[in-house]
């Protein structure tokens, strides 16, 4: 067990807006968790790609950074134990490298393994969830380690368990996967329609990965949290009326009589697009990420949150929500 004192919560959050956290424990093994007795509930941290600090943490802040894997193959399929610490995309690159199908359209998506579930991670045609057989989670009040099989996580779009009944509760220590000696490549994403079907999965890997190069900014130079806001999903009736009078705006039928919006273009639509204040603006490229381009302040952030949400409201009559976990301590 390691434990850090006022820390710069530049180095814990890929936004990097200036802030201090009083205190973070590191754990690298399952037995240090089992003894760990924190005074009180620690905040959970991965590798801080999601997660941004609005304000000084006086609380302190667990990071969990065991990273084994384990594996088991049987006849064509491969059945993977990863421990959470474990960097998802070193994941993604090391199972391609074997030639194993399943992660490849999740190339380079920063954070760990044990976020993935959180949120269901999902890019480009795939999602987490396609592939995860279960999670290992350790409750704080039983301290015991529940195993929950992926219909237990209750994965949906950017959600899980894990975000609502779950929150709070204890750590993911595990990820299980299931990945397959013979895939096919998933090709539905339109950046991804020049390979054919007879593409590798190095080559599905490369296309994602040069996708995301061309859209996204690369966190290290340029600092953001990737999708600031979760793309809406609303009642097919209300789409319908804005489908009237918006006959350009794209769309994505979901389940249950509902339609996915894509926030990037709602935001364009408002002329928000590479909007800019003080350190802070909407990415030029991408306009769903929001970007800290000159040392802005946990205030320029809330403005522009505030600006981008009632200005789509306004127009649309559509809320969008962060995707971005926010983090602000209340005194
Ligand atoms: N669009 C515009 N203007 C733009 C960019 C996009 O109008 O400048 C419209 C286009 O119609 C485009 C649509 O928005 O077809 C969707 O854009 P894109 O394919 O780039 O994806 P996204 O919906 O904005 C989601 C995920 C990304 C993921 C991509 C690719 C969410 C919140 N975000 O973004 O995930 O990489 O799809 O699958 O669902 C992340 O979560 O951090 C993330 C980067």
């Amino acid at each position: 067990m390691q434990q850090l004192l006022a820390q710069d919560a530049r180095h814990y959050s890929t936004f990097r807006l200036a802030a201090t956290l009083a205190k973070v424990t590191v754990l690298s093994s399952l037995a240090e968790l089992q003894h760990y007795q924190p005074q009180q509930l620690p905040l959970l941290l991965g590798e801080g790609s999601n997660s941004i600090f609005l304000s000084d943490w006086p609380g302190e802040i667990l990071r969990y950074v065991a990273a084994g894997r384990q594996l088991e193959v049987s006849g064509d399929q491969l059945h993977l134990h990863v421990e959470a610490g474990h960097n998802w995309h070193q994941l993604v690159s090391w199972s391609v490298g074997q030639g194993w199908w399943g992660l490849e359209n999740l190339a380079l998506i920063p954070g760990s393994v044990g976020a993935a579930p959180v949120q269901n991670i999902g890019a480009y045609g795939a999602e987490l969830a396609d592939t995860c057989s279960y999670v290992d989670f350790f409750h704080w009040q039983s301290r015991q380690v529940q195993r929950l099989t992926a219909a237990e996580c209750r994965f949906g779009y950017r959600d899980s368990i894990f975000k609502q009944q779950l929150a709070g509760k204890g750590v993911i220590v595990a990820v299980g996967f299931c990945l397959k000696r013979n895939g096919s490549p998933k090709l539905n994403y339109n950046g991804l329609d020049h390979l054919t079907a007879q593409a590798s999965l190095l080559d599905v890997m490369n296309a994602v990965i040069a996708v995301r190069r061309k859209k996204l900014p690369d966190p290290a130079i340029l600092p953001n949290c990737g999708s600031f806001f979760k793309n809406p999903v609303i009642p097919a009736a209300l789409f319908q009326q804005l489908y009237q009078q918006y006959p350009a705006m794209p769309h994505y039928p979901q389940p249950q009589q509902q339609v996915k919006l894509a926030a990037a273009w709602l935001i364009e639509q408002v002329g928000l697009k590479g909007y800019q204040l003080g350190g802070v603006a909407c990415y030029q490229q991408q306009p769903l990420v929001l970007v800290n381009q000159n040392n802005g302040t946990a205030a320029e952030l809330l403005q522009l949150i505030t600006l981008i949400q009632q200005a789509v409201f306004a127009r649309f009559g559509v809320q969008l929500e962060p995707e971005v976990r926010l983090l602000r301590h209340h005194d």
